[in-house]
């Protein structure tokens, strides 16, 4: 959507992978000072985002969405001042339909009032999900719905990012980059390799969608929610090279060094954020071995070597073959141990099960020296 907004993925931090409605201000609260002072603020991560369940089962007798005195006390008004007075932004969540997917009050029919009191409380993100829609059934319905909420956003005079949540129901890589920021494209994600794994599998080959403004979502990020340290740095990278949002998905109060060192990869956030605003295209596949080639800014290519299977393999391409201009020879960072090696052209490395091995690629440049930054001491990759 072109609004202004989200020139590269959205970065941020979203209640429903952790606490789904067990939610309030107090955790909100917390987790804002703690994006802060991890240094996930700094690394990029802006919004604070508010899932399903901060509202009241009614709206009041004026017509007006209420949030959960119980839950936040002390308004979402003052909720979103805090945040912004950290140097973040505020998130919120609706439906398209006559209630949220956890049946609280839904915005179908009340798009233009609902994003004037969103407006009004400093909102600058709607996630916008797609429960009790009526009985739609078409694109055309779906795309008449998602739109009303784009206008009634646009009508505030405030700028919000949209993220459309239908869940990849009709096809919103082929019309939701006029409509929202973002949009998923599967199912939810769990906290799980498998989901993760397929979800990267839906998601992957929607690449000519992505461009700045106008994002596909394969699902906020279960990175420190359970999965093998390898599995979460392969989830963080396939989502990265897929220029998804990275919205953190974990309870950061008890994050370990080891979730922080994965969520803090300057590296691997760079590939995610670089401002041409490209998806990672799958150039090879077979076997549960996939290479992804994201084209960045400036000539640099990240070449990511992807094995979904129980056992090691190795995977093997080319710079030619990922993109990169032709030359001598290439240098390769290796984004997660940084190590930096240089190739006449072959790319190959023995990836470990349900893992990346992944590379920014240079043309031309020899040497050791390397813009990666330094791995987080006692982490090893
Ligand atoms: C379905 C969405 O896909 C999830 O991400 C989450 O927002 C839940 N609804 C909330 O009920």
């Amino acid at each position: 959507l072109e609004n202004g907004l989200a020139r590269t993925p959205p970065m941020g931090w979203n209640t429903w992978n952790t606490f789904e409605c067990n939610i309030n201000e107090t955790l909100v609260k917390q987790t804002t000072d703690l994006m802060v002072s991890s240094g996930m603020r700094d690394r990029g991560y802006t919004y604070v985002n508010l899932d399903d369940c901060w509202m009241t089962r009614s709206r009041d007798s004026a017509g007006n969405l209420v949030a959960d005195p119980a839950k936040f006390p002390g308004g979402l008004k003052a909720l979103g001042d805090y945040i912004h007075a950290r140097g973040l932004k505020f998130g919120i969540y609706e439906s398209a339909g006559t209630m949220t997917c956890q049946q609280y009050p839904g915005s179908l029919g009340h798009e233009q009032a609902d994003a004037n009191l969103f407006a009004s409380w400093g909102v600058d993100y709607l996630k916008y999900d797609n429960c009790f829609n009526n009985g739609s059934n078409s694109q055309e319905d779906y795309i008449r719905r998602y739109s009303a909420m784009r206008d009634a956003l646009q009508a505030t005079g405030r700028p919000i990012v949209y993220s459309i949540c239908e869940w990849g129901d009709f096809a919103p890589a082929t019309w939701a980059g006029d409509v929202g920021n973002l949009w998923r494209t599967t199912g939810d994600i769990t906290n799980n390799w498998g989901t993760v794994d397929a979800i990267y599998r839906q998601n992957v080959g929607l690449a000519s969608a992505a461009k700045p403004g106008a994002w596909n979502d394969p699902d906020m990020l279960e990175v420190g929610n359970g999965m093998g340290f390898k599995e979460d740095r392969a989830h963080f990278t396939l989502w990265a090279a897929m220029a998804a949002p990275l919205i953190a998905g974990a309870d950061l109060r008890s994050a370990s060094v080891a979730t922080f060192s994965t969520y803090l990869n300057a590296d691997v956030i760079a590939i995610d954020q670089d401002t041409l605003g490209k998806q990672a295209r799958r150039i090879a596949t077979g076997n549960g071995l996939d290479v992804l080639a994201k084209p960045l800014r400036g000539g640099d290519v990240a070449v990511v070597l992807f094995n979904e299977n129980n056992t090691a393999n190795t995977i093997s391409t080319t710079a030619a073959a990922a993109g990169l201009a032709a030359a001598s020879s290439y240098r390769l960072t290796n984004l997660w141990s940084k190590e930096v090696s240089a190739t006449t052209g072959a790319i190959s490395a023995n990836v470990p099960p349900h893992s990346t091995v992944a590379y920014r690629v240079r043309a031309g440049a020899h040497g050791t020296s390397t813009d990666a930054t330094q791995p987080i001491q006692g982490v090893s990759s």
